[in-house]
Parts: C-alpha cells; structure tokens; sequence
C-alpha cells in the first residue's frame, strides 16, 4: 500500500477501514474511518500508534511496516485505545527488541489491555516534556494531553519538521480513499469532511472540550507546521484550520454554539408531530434555521452532532406510560453522557389519559445548565388554541436563540 511522506524522516501509513462495524460499538461510520500510523526514522526507527485488531487493518500493515520500514526500535503509544494498539501483541511478535513508549497511565493501560508475559522490561514511562532522541537530528518530545479523550492521552512532536502527532485530537470520521493530506482534497470533500469532524467530535471528544482547550493553549508555543492526527487527513498545508475547527467546537460545550435550533422530536399517533408543526411555524417565522430529527428512526450519533452544534433545542415528545416516550430518554441519557451544557430548550408534548412526562424530563436534564421556555403539554390532539400558543412558543424560542 502507498505511503506518503511528510518529510525526509516522517512517513504516514494510512489504513482506510469500511466495515459495517459501529465506531465504539455506538457509532456509525457510512464513510469509513482511517488509522494513521507514522513512521520517524533517525538513526534509530520510531512507530507513532498502531491499527486496532482488525483483518483489513493488520493485512495492510503486514504488507507495508516491515517490507519497507524494516525493525522498529519505539513504538510510541499516544493513546491506548485498541483502535490504535489492537494489533499490539502481533507487533510485539515480530518487533522484540521494540521499546513501548507512553505516558505511565499509558503503560498501565499496556498491561491491563494486553497481559502480555515479561512485557515489564520493554516500557518506558515518559514525563511531560521528556524527549527521545532518535539520532541524525531527529528528536521526539511528548506532551500530556490527559482527557482529550482518553486520561493517558499525550501528544508526540518532533520539531525539525514541525509535525505534532496528535492521535485522536484534530481527528475525524471518514476514510481518506489513497490520499492524506489537505492540500489532496477539493472543496466539496473538505465540507464532507468536516461534517465528519463535527460528528467525530460530538461522539467521541465532546465531553473533554475543557481539556480540548487546555491542550491547544499548552501547546500554543510550537511552530505547529503539520497536524499529523491518527484519523483523518494530515494538515500539512493549512494547520490552523483544524486546530481553530476544534477550539470551535469546544466553545459549544461553554455556550458559544451556533444560531440555529435542533428540532428532536418522536410522536406516537401523530398528536405531538401536529402541535411540533405549529412551533416550527413560529420558528420560521423568525428566521432561525432549524434541522429536523426524530427518534427513534434517527441515528443518535446524527442527533447529537445537532444538538451538540445547536444553540437552541426543540425536544417534542409524548407521555408515554406516565413518563418520557422512551427513545427520547434515550437522547437525553446521551445529551447527558456527553455534557451538552447551555443549551435554550423548548419541551411541547401530547399526552392521553394522564401526563408525566415532563416531571421525568425535568429529573433527566438537571445537571444540564440549561435556560428552559416554559413547556407545554396539551391532551390529545392539539386545538386551534393549543397551536396559536405552540406556535408562539416557536417564536419566543427563535428570537432567544438569535439575541
Ligand atoms: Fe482513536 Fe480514542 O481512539
């Protein structure tokens, strides 16, 4: 398989994987994902990151690791999530001399993930700033970067080149189709892409965009020239894109989303869809544009890059057995999970012989830090003046989100 260089010592093997697989186990990748391994060569040889324990995975890199890099001497493990070290134990077999290189949360991990026998003597824990010295004027320093995503995270630099090799930060969803690097894709693929991000983002990094913006400002100080992430394509030529992409989306997690409304709703007879049609009404009356999902025929990994990018929230649902239609809990257990703060939220809902589910609904966001319209629930289907007062609602919602 080809292999693409960033420099005169960095070469970057990217896997494309297309499986139907989840990401995770929760989420969809329709367009694939890749895993970027990169190879600094000084004197001695240095792997950064691995490919999960996955056939396409492991056959590419048999075919490409050995036949033209040779031994590797350090394999440095940014990140020990198995997408990036499941292939580990094999690598291990045919590169015995390789020394492990982490942070020591990582080398715990090592241990805990793969329990492999006398494996002690071939990790290395590095501190904060500790360098690697691989000879012929290349050298690797590592960076702390704990809880973007994982609390062993590090980043790994090497200065000659300005190459920041940052694992999952700066990643994205989407495999990279022979290609790497941004300079390589057109506009139409850039904007694919960076949907993909956002999505990645929203699942995998948004509950750590404190720690997203702790990193990035630590890092402040290096002549970043190529963001070298272990998912997506390398930024070799506009860096900064990416880096102010992901600053970006950590300032939704504080309040600073987009101007737009995410319309979440689920409806059992039609009831709750009638009075949402009302408060869309009133939405486009102002203006504010608004995106439409509904559960639970939507994915969650779509709804929640929606919501996570959207400043306002419609949450339609009915009662349903005296509490929340189920997959919207559902969506809220996830918003929750993922720490979708300072939102403006509106909840409208039908209910039949009883209501409930907005004594749920209120238990169920309250650690959310969100400024909440006053609700309304109506029994049935929704009367003439059930709609004028949803539809206002709609409005009321709208112009907040804009002020
Ligand atoms: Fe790409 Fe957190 O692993």
């Amino acid at each position: 398989m080809k292999t693409h260089a960033i420099s005169d010592a960095i070469r970057c093997i990217p896997v494309d994987i297309r499986t139907a697989d989840l990401f995770e186990g929760i989420w969809p990748i329709p367009k694939g994902f890749s895993l970027n391994t990169y190879v600094v060569k000084g004197e001695k040889t240095a792997l950064i990151d691995l490919v999960q324990d996955q056939p396409e995975a492991i056959s590419q890199m048999e075919k490409t690791l050995a036949p033209e890099f040779g031994t590797v001497d350090y394999l440095i493990l940014n990140h020990l999530e198995p997408d990036h070290t499941g292939w580990l134990r094999e690598f291990l077999r045919k590169n015995p001399q390789a020394q492990i290189i982490s942070t020591a949360k990582g080398i715990k991990l090592v241990k805990s993930f793969y329990k492999i026998d006398k494996i002690d003597s071939a990790l290395r824990a590095v501190k904060d700033g500790e360098t690697l010295d691989l000879g012929g004027g290349k050298v690797l320093t590592f960076f702390e970067t704990p809880n973007i995503h994982w609390p062993e995270t590090m980043v790994t630099w090497e200065a000659s080149s300005g190459t920041l090799f940052s694992c999952d930060a700066f990643g994205s969803f989407g495999a990279l189709g022979g290609r790497l690097f941004d300079d390589e894709f057109n506009k139409a693929e850039h904007e694919e892409f960076e949907r993909e991000t956002l999505r990645y983002y929203a699942n995998i990094v948004s509950s750590f965009s404190i720690f997203v913006e702790r990193g990035i400002q630590k890092l402040s100080n290096l002549a970043v020239s190529c963001v070298a992430p272990s998912h997506g394509m390398v930024w070799r030529t506009n860096a900064k894109t990416i880096i102010d992409r992901y600053l970006r989306y950590a300032s939704y997690s504080k309040g600073a989303a987009e101007r737009e409304i995410a319309v979440i709703w689920g409806s059992m007879y039609g009831n709750t869809q009638k009075g949402l049609d009302a408060v869309r009404k009133g939405i486009e009356s102002q203006g504010v544009p608004t995106t439409i999902h509904q559960v639970p025929n939507d994915n969650i990994s779509y709804i929640l890059t929606a919501a996570f990018k959207s400043a306002g929230l419609v949450l339609a649902m009915p009662t349903y057995e005296y509490a929340m239609f189920p997959p919207m809990a559902y969506a809220l257990d996830i918003f929750r999970r993922k720490h979708l703060y300072h939102k403006t939220v509106l909840r409208i809902g039908s209910w039949g012989w009883v209501g409930g589910a907005q004594k749920e609904y209120e238990a169920a966001i309250g650690d959310l830090k969100w400024k909440s319209l006053e609700p309304y629930e109506w029994s049935g289907a929704p009367s003439d003046q059930d709609a004028a007062i949803l539809e206002e609602r709609g409005k009321e919602l709208a112009r907040a989100v804009r002020a």
